[in-house]
């Protein structure tokens, strides 16, 4: 309400110079006094467009007001999130990244995003050095108590990714084999408490892509892997194969924010808008399905 309040101000100067000019007979006065009454009017027009801009934009979406949001992801996770380095780009694209573009740009925001392993995120969110994660990243009650976390926008299963004939397709073949998982995951969680029962050798590794080598150069016997993210890898490294884990927890993905985050409800009610338009479906098509 403060421009309304200096247009009004700015009228009272235009019928001040009204005023003043036919009291002054000066022709020079006259003239800085037209001036003057130009530049109030233009002054005035000025002020009248920020408010009917500010009464055009105003309503209940446009809540970022361009401001900047910086997501952290691990971009070493297609196709949620990867380097698409075709034509010299070095760009990180994929399934979270459409969807936190959708959301941010529906809220008025704009988005800058950050690589980092995926070990790094949690801290960065609970330092608030970022505004929210979009990883694949798994609501699960331990990330609970120092995170907030929307809704889930997709679910994956867990797979055993190994050299191709090595015919590892439950957890009870993983017996003596060293196993990899990504550090700060939940496969590295699960995998510690099987490893309480089989007899498995765990290393956590930063990457999904050094898995992939370490398994490629026979280091490790196998990798945990979701899904959709196997699947890619294996269909671009033809001596490898993965087999979905029998009966494992569904690994469902959500965006994570800083405790007590104020973005969580704008995103979240976004999110379920997605899923209802059918825009999240035409996303999963979109990178899944190809
Ligand atoms: N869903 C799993 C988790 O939350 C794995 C996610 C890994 N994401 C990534 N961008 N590397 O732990």
């Amino acid at each position: 309400m403060k421009s309304s309040g200096n247009i009004k101000y700015t009228y009272f100067l235009v019928s001040c110079d009204l005023f003043y000019n036919e009291q002054n007979s000066c022709l020079s006065k006259i003239m800085i006094k037209r001036f003057g009454l130009f530049f109030s009017c233009a002054i005035a027009f000025v002020l009248a467009m920020n408010v009917l801009i500010a009464g055009c934009t105003g309503g209940g979406v446009s809540q970022g007001g361009g401001q900047k949001l910086v997501m952290a992801t691990s971009a070493d996770y297609p196709p949620y999130e990867f380097r698409d380095t075709a034509g010299g780009k070095n760009e990180i694209i994929g399934f979270d990244v459409d969807i936190a573009k959708f959301i941010t740009t529906k809220l008025n925001y704009s988005l800058e995003i950050k690589d980092m392993d995926f070990n790094g995120l949690l801290p960065a969110l609970q330092s608030k050095r970022v505004d929210f994660v979009m990883a694949g990243m798994t609501p699960t009650e331990e990330r609970k108590k120092s995170v907030d976390f929307s809704d889930i926008y997709f679910e994956a299963k867990n797979t055993i990714v190994s050299v191709k004939g090595s015919n590892l397709k439950k957890i009870e073949d993983l017996a003596g084999k060293t196993v990899g998982v990504q550090l700060g995951s939940i496969q590295e969680s699960e995998m510690k408490k099987e490893a309480e029962k089989v007899k498995i050798q765990l290393k956590p590794l930063n990457k999904i892509g050094e898995m992939i080598q370490e398994i490629k150069s026979k280091r490790l016997d196998a990798a945990i892997i979701e899904d959709t993210v196997a699947k890619g890898y294996v269909a671009a490294n033809s001596d490898l194969e993965f087999n979905v884990v029998p009966n494992t927890e569904e690994a469902g993905s959500a965006i994570a924010f800083p405790k007590g985050s104020a973005l969580a409800k704008p995103f979240n009610e976004v999110l379920q808008e997605m899923k209802r338009s059918g825009e999240i479906e035409k996303l999963v098509k979109k990178w899944f399905e190809k």
